[in-house]
Protein backbone atom coordinates (compact mmCIF):
# COMPACT_ATOMS: atom_id res chain seq x y z
CA UNK A 1 0.00 0.00 0.00
CA UNK A 2 1.48 3.26 -1.10
CA UNK A 3 1.67 6.15 1.81
CA UNK A 4 -1.27 8.12 -0.45
CA UNK A 5 -3.35 4.68 -0.25
CA UNK A 6 -3.34 4.34 3.79
CA UNK A 7 -5.93 6.24 5.97
CA UNK A 8 -3.95 7.07 8.69
CA UNK A 9 -0.81 8.58 6.55
CA UNK A 10 -3.71 10.90 4.29
CA UNK A 11 -5.33 12.12 7.74
CA UNK A 12 -5.60 15.55 8.64
CA UNK A 13 -1.99 17.35 9.62
CA UNK A 14 -3.36 19.57 11.99
CA UNK A 15 -2.54 18.78 15.57
CA UNK A 16 0.78 19.23 16.64
CA UNK A 17 1.56 15.22 16.96
CA UNK A 18 0.93 14.52 13.07
CA UNK A 19 3.71 13.18 11.99
CA UNK A 20 6.14 15.20 9.26
CA UNK A 21 4.84 12.65 6.42
CA UNK A 22 1.01 13.69 7.66
CA UNK A 23 2.31 17.41 6.53
CA UNK A 24 4.08 16.23 3.71
CA UNK A 25 1.16 14.41 2.41
CA UNK A 26 -1.57 17.29 3.77
CA UNK A 27 0.09 19.66 1.49
CA UNK A 28 -1.66 20.67 -1.80
CA UNK A 29 -1.90 23.71 -3.80
CA UNK A 30 -4.71 25.15 -2.35
CA UNK A 31 -6.92 27.84 -4.99
CA UNK A 32 -9.54 28.64 -2.72
CA UNK A 33 -9.41 30.47 0.36
CA UNK A 34 -11.49 31.64 3.76
CA UNK A 35 -11.02 35.21 4.46
CA UNK A 36 -9.79 34.20 7.59
CA UNK A 37 -6.54 36.31 8.84
CA UNK A 38 -3.09 35.05 9.43
CA UNK A 39 -0.91 36.76 11.69
CA UNK A 40 2.49 38.94 11.18
CA UNK A 41 3.84 36.51 14.11
CA UNK A 42 1.92 33.16 12.36
CA UNK A 43 4.16 34.53 8.78
CA UNK A 44 7.22 35.39 11.41
CA UNK A 45 7.51 31.88 12.90
CA UNK A 46 7.03 30.39 9.45
CA UNK A 47 10.37 32.34 8.07
CA UNK A 48 11.91 31.93 11.21
CA UNK A 49 12.22 28.16 10.80
CA UNK A 50 12.18 28.18 7.21
CA UNK A 51 15.69 30.20 7.14
CA UNK A 52 17.07 26.76 8.24
CA UNK A 53 16.86 24.95 5.26
CA UNK A 54 19.60 24.31 3.46
CA UNK A 55 21.77 25.97 0.90
CA UNK A 56 24.97 25.29 -0.77
CA UNK A 57 27.61 27.06 0.83
CA UNK A 58 25.37 28.31 3.63
CA UNK A 59 24.52 31.47 0.88
CA UNK A 60 20.97 32.14 1.93
CA UNK A 61 20.22 33.58 -1.42
CA UNK A 62 16.19 33.89 -0.58
CA UNK A 63 14.87 37.87 0.24
CA UNK A 64 10.87 37.79 0.77
CA UNK A 65 8.18 40.40 0.48
CA UNK A 66 5.24 39.75 2.87
CA UNK A 67 2.03 41.32 1.98
CA UNK A 68 -1.18 41.73 3.65
CA UNK A 69 -4.26 43.86 3.83
CA UNK A 70 -4.79 47.02 1.77
CA UNK A 71 -1.40 46.90 0.31
CA UNK A 72 -2.07 43.18 -0.88
CA UNK A 73 -5.36 44.32 -2.36
CA UNK A 74 -3.26 46.87 -4.05
CA UNK A 75 -1.05 44.15 -5.67
CA UNK A 76 -3.87 42.40 -6.74
CA UNK A 77 -6.31 44.87 -7.81
CA UNK A 78 -3.43 46.49 -10.22
CA UNK A 79 -2.13 42.49 -11.29
CA UNK A 80 -5.84 41.30 -11.95
CA UNK A 81 -6.04 44.76 -14.42
CA UNK A 82 -2.95 43.71 -16.20
CA UNK A 83 -3.75 40.45 -16.96
CA UNK A 84 -7.47 41.49 -18.34
CA UNK A 85 -5.72 44.42 -19.74
CA UNK A 86 -2.28 44.16 -21.07
CA UNK A 87 -0.93 40.58 -20.36
CA UNK A 88 1.06 40.33 -23.88
CA UNK A 89 3.05 43.49 -22.66
CA UNK A 90 4.61 41.41 -19.89
CA UNK A 91 7.14 38.92 -19.33
CA UNK A 92 8.82 37.03 -16.84
CA UNK A 93 12.87 37.50 -16.26
CA UNK A 94 13.20 33.94 -16.61
CA UNK A 95 11.88 31.19 -18.22
CA UNK A 96 9.65 28.17 -16.20
CA UNK A 97 8.92 25.94 -18.82
CA UNK A 98 10.99 25.37 -22.23
CA UNK A 99 9.77 25.82 -25.39
CA UNK A 100 10.19 22.31 -25.97
CA UNK A 101 9.05 20.16 -22.73
CA UNK A 102 10.57 16.78 -23.15
CA UNK A 103 8.41 13.37 -22.30
CA UNK A 104 7.58 12.50 -19.84
CA UNK A 105 7.32 16.24 -18.23
CA UNK A 106 5.08 16.95 -21.54
CA UNK A 107 2.60 13.96 -21.07
CA UNK A 108 2.55 15.16 -17.21
CA UNK A 109 1.74 19.11 -17.52
CA UNK A 110 -1.17 17.70 -20.02
CA UNK A 111 -2.81 15.87 -17.27
CA UNK A 112 -1.86 18.64 -14.93
CA UNK A 113 -4.43 20.69 -17.48
CA UNK A 114 -7.22 17.95 -17.93
CA UNK A 115 -7.52 17.43 -14.32
CA UNK A 116 -7.31 20.95 -13.50
CA UNK A 117 -10.30 22.18 -15.78
CA UNK A 118 -12.09 19.34 -15.67
CA UNK A 119 -12.30 20.04 -11.53
CA UNK A 120 -13.39 23.40 -12.05
CA UNK A 121 -16.32 22.69 -15.20
CA UNK A 122 -13.83 24.23 -17.48
CA UNK A 123 -13.68 23.38 -20.97
CA UNK A 124 -10.16 23.58 -22.36
CA UNK A 125 -11.83 25.43 -25.68
CA UNK A 126 -13.01 28.09 -23.27
CA UNK A 127 -10.32 30.71 -23.23
CA UNK A 128 -12.16 33.37 -21.46
CA UNK A 129 -13.05 31.24 -18.05
CA UNK A 130 -9.34 30.29 -18.44
CA UNK A 131 -8.14 33.36 -18.13
CA UNK A 132 -11.11 34.32 -15.58
CA UNK A 133 -9.31 31.39 -13.46
CA UNK A 134 -5.68 32.39 -14.06
CA UNK A 135 -6.51 35.92 -12.87
CA UNK A 136 -7.52 34.40 -9.52
CA UNK A 137 -3.97 33.66 -9.12
CA UNK A 138 -3.22 37.40 -8.59
CA UNK A 139 -5.91 37.46 -5.65
CA UNK A 140 -3.28 35.13 -3.97
CA UNK A 141 -6.92 32.85 -4.35
CA UNK A 142 -8.73 34.93 -1.51
CA UNK A 143 -5.55 34.20 0.95
CA UNK A 144 -4.74 36.80 3.52
CA UNK A 145 -1.23 36.65 2.88
CA UNK A 146 1.16 36.47 -0.03
CA UNK A 147 4.79 36.02 -0.08
CA UNK A 148 6.71 37.64 -3.10
CA UNK A 149 9.88 35.48 -3.60
CA UNK A 150 13.26 36.90 -5.24
CA UNK A 151 16.62 36.16 -5.68
CA UNK A 152 19.62 37.89 -6.53
CA UNK A 153 19.96 37.95 -10.86
CA UNK A 154 23.63 37.55 -10.77
CA UNK A 155 22.95 34.24 -8.53
CA UNK A 156 23.19 30.81 -10.86
CA UNK A 157 20.83 27.40 -11.69
CA UNK A 158 22.22 25.82 -8.52
CA UNK A 159 21.52 28.57 -6.47
CA UNK A 160 17.27 28.33 -7.45
CA UNK A 161 17.97 25.03 -6.23
CA UNK A 162 18.31 26.56 -2.87
CA UNK A 163 15.53 28.71 -3.03
CA UNK A 164 13.16 25.90 -3.65
CA UNK A 165 14.40 24.16 -0.43
CA UNK A 166 13.50 27.49 1.16
CA UNK A 167 9.98 28.38 -0.54
CA UNK A 168 9.32 23.74 0.41
CA UNK A 169 10.24 24.39 3.64
CA UNK A 170 7.82 27.69 3.83
CA UNK A 171 4.81 25.51 2.74
CA UNK A 172 5.51 22.51 5.07
CA UNK A 173 6.09 24.98 7.90
CA UNK A 174 2.61 26.40 7.14
CA UNK A 175 1.31 23.17 7.02
CA UNK A 176 2.19 22.37 10.15
CA UNK A 177 0.32 25.19 11.50
CA UNK A 178 -2.87 24.69 10.11
CA UNK A 179 -2.10 26.74 7.15
CA UNK A 180 -2.56 25.78 3.21
CA UNK A 181 -0.60 27.38 0.69
CA UNK A 182 -0.11 27.67 -3.02
CA UNK A 183 3.45 28.53 -4.41
CA UNK A 184 3.09 30.41 -7.48
CA UNK A 185 5.08 31.48 -10.48
CA UNK A 186 2.64 33.71 -12.28
CA UNK A 187 3.56 36.39 -10.06
CA UNK A 188 6.94 36.59 -12.59
CA UNK A 189 5.14 38.08 -15.14
CA UNK A 190 4.13 40.99 -13.35
CA UNK A 191 7.76 42.11 -11.89
CA UNK A 192 7.72 45.55 -13.26
CA UNK A 193 4.43 46.44 -11.49
CA UNK A 194 5.24 44.61 -8.37
CA UNK A 195 8.33 46.71 -8.36
CA UNK A 196 6.19 50.35 -8.27
CA UNK A 197 4.97 48.44 -5.56
CA UNK A 198 7.36 46.93 -3.40
CA UNK A 199 10.84 48.05 -1.97
CA UNK A 200 12.63 45.10 -4.52
CA UNK A 201 16.40 46.21 -5.49
CA UNK A 202 17.38 45.88 -9.35
CA UNK A 203 19.46 43.16 -8.72
CA UNK A 204 16.64 41.14 -7.72
CA UNK A 205 14.40 38.86 -9.88
CA UNK A 206 11.27 37.59 -8.80
CA UNK A 207 10.57 34.08 -9.10
CA UNK A 208 7.77 33.21 -7.40
CA UNK A 209 4.31 34.47 -5.04
CA UNK A 210 2.83 31.66 -2.38
CA UNK A 211 -0.25 32.21 -1.31
CA UNK A 212 -1.20 31.56 2.42
CA UNK A 213 -4.19 31.04 4.40
CA UNK A 214 -6.64 28.77 5.55
CA UNK A 215 -8.06 26.36 2.89
CA UNK A 216 -12.14 26.56 2.38
CA UNK A 217 -13.41 23.59 3.66
CA UNK A 218 -14.77 22.39 0.30
CA UNK A 219 -10.78 22.79 -0.91
CA UNK A 220 -9.13 20.68 1.55
CA UNK A 221 -12.42 17.88 1.54
CA UNK A 222 -11.87 17.23 -2.30
CA UNK A 223 -9.36 14.38 -2.31
CA UNK A 224 -5.98 14.73 -3.77
CA UNK A 225 -6.36 15.91 -7.50
CA UNK A 226 -2.74 15.76 -8.72
CA UNK A 227 -1.21 12.07 -9.05
CA UNK A 228 2.53 11.44 -9.05
CA UNK A 229 4.63 8.83 -10.55
CA UNK A 230 5.55 6.12 -8.59
CA UNK A 231 9.24 5.49 -7.21
CA UNK A 232 10.45 2.77 -9.51
CA UNK A 233 9.49 5.59 -12.26
CA UNK A 234 11.99 7.70 -10.75
CA UNK A 235 14.67 6.09 -8.87
CA UNK A 236 17.03 3.30 -8.87
CA UNK A 237 18.26 0.88 -6.27
CA UNK A 238 21.37 -0.76 -6.08
CA UNK A 239 23.86 -2.03 -3.54
CA UNK A 240 21.16 -3.16 -1.34
CA UNK A 241 20.96 -6.91 0.03
C1 LIG B 1 7.44 26.54 -8.43
C2 LIG B 1 5.95 26.28 -8.57
C3 LIG B 1 5.17 27.18 -9.24
C4 LIG B 1 3.78 27.00 -9.31
N1 LIG B 1 3.01 27.96 -9.92
C5 LIG B 1 1.66 27.86 -9.85
C6 LIG B 1 0.87 28.93 -10.31
O1 LIG B 1 1.36 29.94 -10.82
N2 LIG B 1 -0.49 28.82 -10.18
C7 LIG B 1 -1.07 27.72 -9.61
O2 LIG B 1 -2.30 27.69 -9.50
N3 LIG B 1 -0.33 26.67 -9.17
C8 LIG B 1 1.02 26.74 -9.26
N4 LIG B 1 1.79 25.72 -8.75
C9 LIG B 1 1.16 24.56 -8.12
C10 LIG B 1 1.30 23.29 -8.96
O3 LIG B 1 0.40 23.33 -10.05
C11 LIG B 1 1.03 22.09 -8.07
O4 LIG B 1 2.00 22.05 -7.04
C12 LIG B 1 1.09 20.77 -8.84
O5 LIG B 1 0.09 20.72 -9.82
C13 LIG B 1 0.95 19.57 -7.90
O6 LIG B 1 -0.25 19.66 -7.17
P1 LIG B 1 -0.25 19.64 -5.57
O7 LIG B 1 0.76 20.68 -5.11
O8 LIG B 1 -1.65 20.02 -5.19
O9 LIG B 1 0.16 18.27 -5.14
C14 LIG B 1 3.18 25.86 -8.72
C15 LIG B 1 4.00 24.93 -8.06
C16 LIG B 1 5.36 25.14 -7.97
C17 LIG B 1 6.22 24.15 -7.22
Amino acid sequence: MSVLENPVMRSEGRDAGASFDQIILSRFACRNFTDRPVSRRMVEDILDVARFAPSGANIQPWQVHVVAGAQKERISNALVKAHHEARDQHVAEYTYYPAELPEPCLSRRGQFGHLYYSSLGIARSDAEARANQTAKNYTFFGAPVGLIVTIDRRLAVGNWLDLGMFIQTVLLAARARGLDSCPQETFAKYHLLLREMLPIPAEQMVVCGVSIGWARDEARQSPRLMPRADVADFASFTGFD
